[in-house]
């Protein structure tokens, strides 16, 4: 079977700095796969990749079985793509945007038109339709995001930090759509810093590095090669990347601070 996402051997740098660092890993159909790991070790890097933003170094990224760097555009047709910025064309309206997005991809104007209002009423978002992108909250400006990324029916999600500032009914409704997608078939990676959504939400995790990729596979499968029976995907996290001495001393020293 064709895997929905296949990256192989996987290093990308930025001059001295190795940002993804031999990186393998694949994700199957019908799966959420979150991407964990500190700020700055390689998670968006990775995506943008995949998504054919960002040419790599050396080894593979593929999209069931399209290469990123040779077919980037047979990729995109592919996958919806939640980016970690948010920069939107801020003067026109989200009528326009969708409009302006289903034109670039050569999708009919009354499809779009039909996929995108269902899913504003989904999303609680139809007031805002006809204002200015400008004028609009955070959480707002990410449904956008979310609609603009839902509106060809693409086969795989990539979400880079999708639930970020994201109000409770907001959350809920992303989960869903995750759900509900990967139910259809389809497949979601997703990176994301809050442990409960990987542990609630997603089938298989793995954990990023300092560029490498420490440890994969369900939560069963990292407590038992972190040897950590019963352990949430908090605690075996910040085991797994070294990171629990540094938890216990900031907590020590703010203690300190916050007593004087
Ligand atoms: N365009 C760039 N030029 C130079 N360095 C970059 C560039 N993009 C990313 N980096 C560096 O590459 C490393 C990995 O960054 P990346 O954005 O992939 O991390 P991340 O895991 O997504 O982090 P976060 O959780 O903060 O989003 C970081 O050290 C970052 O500073
Ligand atoms: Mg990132």
């Amino acid at each position: 079977m064709t895997e929905a996402v296949r990256i192989k051997n996987l290093v990308k740098s930025f001059g001295d700095l190795v940002a993804v660092n031999d990186v393998t890993f694949e994700v199957h159909a019908g799966e959420v796969f979150a991407l964990l790991g500190p700020n700055g070790a390689g998670k968006t890097t990775a995506l943008k990749v995949l998504m054919g933003l960002l040419d790599a170094d050396s080894g593979s990224a593929e999209v069931y079985g399209t290469d990123s760097s040779a077919d980037p555009v047979g990729v995109k047709k592919l996958v919806g793509y939640v980016p970690e910025e948010r920069n939107l064309y801020e003067s026109l309206t989200p009528r326009e945007l969708f409009e302006f997005i289903g034109s670039i991809r050569e999708l009919p104007s009354d499809m779009v038109s039909r996929r995108v209002s269902e899913m504003a009423k989904a999303l609680d978002f139809t007031q805002y339709y006809d204002s200015m992108i400008v004028t609009l909250s955070h959480g707002n400006k990410q449904k956008i995001l979310l609609m603009a990324a839902l509106m060809h029916t693409p086969k795989l999600l990539i979400l880079d930090e999708p639930f970020s500032g994201l109000d409770v009914l907001t959350t809920r409704i992303m989960k869903d759509i995750v759900k509900i997608h990967t139910e259809q078939g389809g497949a979601v990676l997703l990176s994301t810093h809050i442990m409960e959504v990987a542990e609630g939400l997603c089938h298989r995790v793995g954990i990023i590095d300092e560029g490498k990729l420490i440890a994969s596979g369900s939560l069963e499968e990292l407590r038992v090669q972190a040897e950590q029976e019963g352990a949430t995907l908090e605690k075996l996290f910040l085991k797994l990347t070294e990171q629990e001495d540094e938890v216990r001393e900031g907590v020590d020293a703010l203690r300190g601070a916050l007593a004087e």
